[in-house]
């Protein structure tokens, strides 16, 4: 597939067949997360956790239904990926919060590449953050913060051309 084509069909898919990701896939998924622009290179600023642990998934849905009142906020995906990072509650944090962003459009596109359904997950991972026993659980560092998330996993969900509304992000032209 090639990148725009990859990038119009690109849709968040949120019902999964329940069958696994394959380790050809996971590598191939990583390999493209590793090759995100990151700010300033500092690649060691940011972790990942690849969780495809049953009960961890299902420990981590039950923590978000209890924060946000809504069941199932992985959709059965059989893998999440998180991304954690230092986050100081300061203007500095923009470089984190992109970086962790790029991070997951990069895996994501990879998803689509592979014909793997992803969606990117914020809720639950908001619910995890604010659970220092499930990052300990998770082997999340206490000093770093889960700020973004993918789910990936077999769909029978198709990627098919999408159309994409003109001027549907507010967009100023200064020629
Ligand atoms: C930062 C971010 C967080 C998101 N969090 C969630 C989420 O927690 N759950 C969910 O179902 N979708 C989530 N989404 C998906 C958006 O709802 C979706 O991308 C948007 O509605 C556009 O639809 P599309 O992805 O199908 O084009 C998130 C997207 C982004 C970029």
């Amino acid at each position: 597939m090639n990148t725009m084509k990859a990038l119009l069909e690109r849709k968040s898919v949120r019902s999964y067949t329940g069958d696994p990701v394959t380790v050809e896939q996971r590598d191939q998924l990583l390999k493209a997360a590793y090759a995100s622009p990151i700010s300033m290179g500092q690649y060691d600023s940011l972790v990942l956790t690849v969780v495809q642990d049953s009960k961890l998934l299902a420990q981590i849905d039950d923590t978000a239904a209890k924060a946000f009142g809504h069941e199932k906020m992985l959709y059965g995906a059989p893998m999440l990926i998180i991304v954690s990072t230092q986050v100081k509650g300061d203007a500095s944090d923009n470089s984190p919060y992109s970086n962790a962003a790029t991070v997951i459009e990069n895996l994501n596109l990879a998803a689509v590449d592979l014909d793997l359904g992803a969606c990117h997950i914020w809720g639950a991972i908001a619910a995890v953050a604010n659970d220092a026993q499930l990052k300990q659980t998770l082997k999340i560092d206490a000093g770093l913060t889960p700020v973004a998330g993918l789910v990936v996993g077999p769909t029978d969900d198709a990627y098919a051309d999408r159309d994409i509304p003109k001027n549907r992000i507010k967009t100023n032209i200064l020629d």
